[in-house]
């Protein structure tokens, strides 16, 4: 199936923007346009509502997990999807109330799901057997000490969805740590187990994978987990009342990426879905759990080039290389995954060169020489000029790390004002070294 093309929506900041952000906040850093954000949430919701009225958006916050972000998601009507106790007690943080999350974790400690329960959290997502069991005990010990009404549980399914036609970034296959398989009959044997403990079971759960470009691999999820819930009525007479097909539209890194608008992937999923339900007398609630697609392009991250630098290179003769602030630590999917990314040059020092120059970006980080590679920018590139990346809103941020005790970058909101504020501070020296303990007799 082909995409239709849709136009570039990712959100760039100005030059006057760039220039103040970075004196005021310092780079590198990470924006996020809040009404960019915000639209971005609304059009899906639209997409989604026009095939499906009572569809429901799941934030993905691993995809972002700073607390304005989640707050700004909730308040655009979407629950939040958690994948950890962590991500949960920033939601929580937030002010988004524990009956709106959605718990997921392919190994939920014991601690987490006690922490989960007693808070109230709306749904948990069951992964694996020894949960099931551990869920069980929670909900149903005399010492659990549960204040809140007990949360509905959801399984994941591994619906087998082909790897190798979606290598990667699948999650759905059957080889996969990720739910119960459908295919070997763990998926059915979770549900009667579920059903045999008495455990309030919803439906069913599936995530086949991340930066779709075409819905394919999220249609046969979505029929496969239907039809398996038309099979679980048929053999159990369990009423599934709640699917979710978990996230993966992607978004446009680069030119090359051209993603399917909301509302057309929404109408090609549901529709699978509902074609898969037919007959059957279900009509759960659909819910769909997007990152990437609501938060990627709202998103920008600044650097500033510190030195600019011609080098000797087999077969292309010469490279430049272009050093700037940041790298690794603030952006790991080009080394994790190869990821690619546009760059732009937002200020610059000197008069504006009118022709470009292949570059190669690279980090201050020891592992990687290139961070982003073959990036076409002005000829008089130079040190001091501030280069804004596109469509770093999603798994940036939260992916950071403090590798080579960089501190991570903060995050600053543009208000729909056009004013702007921080909504993560820079990580501090104080707190880097806080968690350093050097033991008597070291020397
Ligand atoms: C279970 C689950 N739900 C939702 C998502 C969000 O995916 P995306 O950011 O691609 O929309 C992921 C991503 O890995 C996931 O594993």
């Amino acid at each position: 199936m082909t995409a239709a093309p849709l136009q570039d929506t990712r959100y760039r900041l100005s030059e006057a923007q760039a220039l103040e952000l970075a004196e005021t906040y310092g780079t590198p850093l990470y924006v996020v346009d809040e009404a960019h954000f915000r639209q971005r949430i609304q059009t899906y919701y639209q997409g989604f509502r026009a095939v499906c009225p009572s569809g429901e958006l799941s934030f993905a916050t691993k995809a972002n997990s700073t607390a304005a972000l989640i707050k700004i998601a909730y308040s655009e009507g979407c629950s939040i999807d958690v994948a950890s106790e962590g991500e949960f007690r920033v939601a929580l943080m937030a002010g988004v109330p524990a009956s709106a999350c959605h718990l997921h974790g392919n190994n939920k400690q014991l601690s987490e799901l006690t922490f989960a329960i007693s808070e109230g959290i709306g749904t948990i997502v069951l992964d694996n057997f020894e949960e099931i069991e551990a869920v069980a005990k929670l909900l149903k010990g005399p010492t659990s000490g549960i204040q809140h009404s007990a949360p509905s549980l959801v399984i994941r399914l591994a619906p087998g969805v082909d790897p190798v036609t979606h290598a990667k970034i699948s999650t759905g296959q059957a080889d996969t740590k990720f739910g119960f398989n459908i295919v070997d009959g763990a998926a059915e044997k979770a549900t009667q187990r579920c059903l045999a403990l008495g455990l309030p079971l919803i439906g069913y759960h599936c995530h086949v994978g991340s930066q779709l470009l075409d819905p394919e691999a999220q249609i046969s999820g979505g029929e496969l987990i239907a039809k398996f819930a038309a099979d679980m009525k048929a053999r159990h007479g369990f009423e599934t009342t709640y699917l979710n097909v978990g996230g993966g539209l992607g978004v446009r890194y680069t030119e090359k990426d051209i993603p399917m608008s909301h509302a057309e992937y929404c109408s090609e999923i549901v529709a699978a879905v509902n074609r898969a339900l037919e007959g059957t007398g279900l009509n759960p609630k659909l819910g769909q759990e997007p990152g990437r697609s609501l938060i990627a392009e709202s998103g920008v991250t600044l650097y500033r080039v510190g030195s600019v630098k011609t080098v000797p290179a087999k077969e292309i003769g010469t490279r430049t290389y272009v050093a700037v602030d940041g790298g690794l630590s603030d952006n790991p999917r080009p080394a994790l995954y190869g990821s690619k990314y546009t760059v732009e040059r937002v200020a610059a020092n000197s008069e504006q060169a009118t022709t470009n120059t292949p570059y190669t970006i690279s980090g201050k980080h020891c592992e990687t020489d290139k961070l982003f590679e073959d990036v076409s920018l002005p000829s008089d590139l130079a040190a001091g000029d501030l280069l804004q990346v596109l469509c770093t809103g999603a798994y940036n941020s939260s992916m950071a790390s403090n590798y080579n005790r960089y501190p991570r970058p903060a995050t600053a909101l543009i208000r729909p004002d056009g004013s702007h504020c921080l909504i993560q501070r820079r990580d501090s020296w104080e707190e880097m070294l806080a968690r350093e303990i050097l033991p008597e007799g070291l020397g």
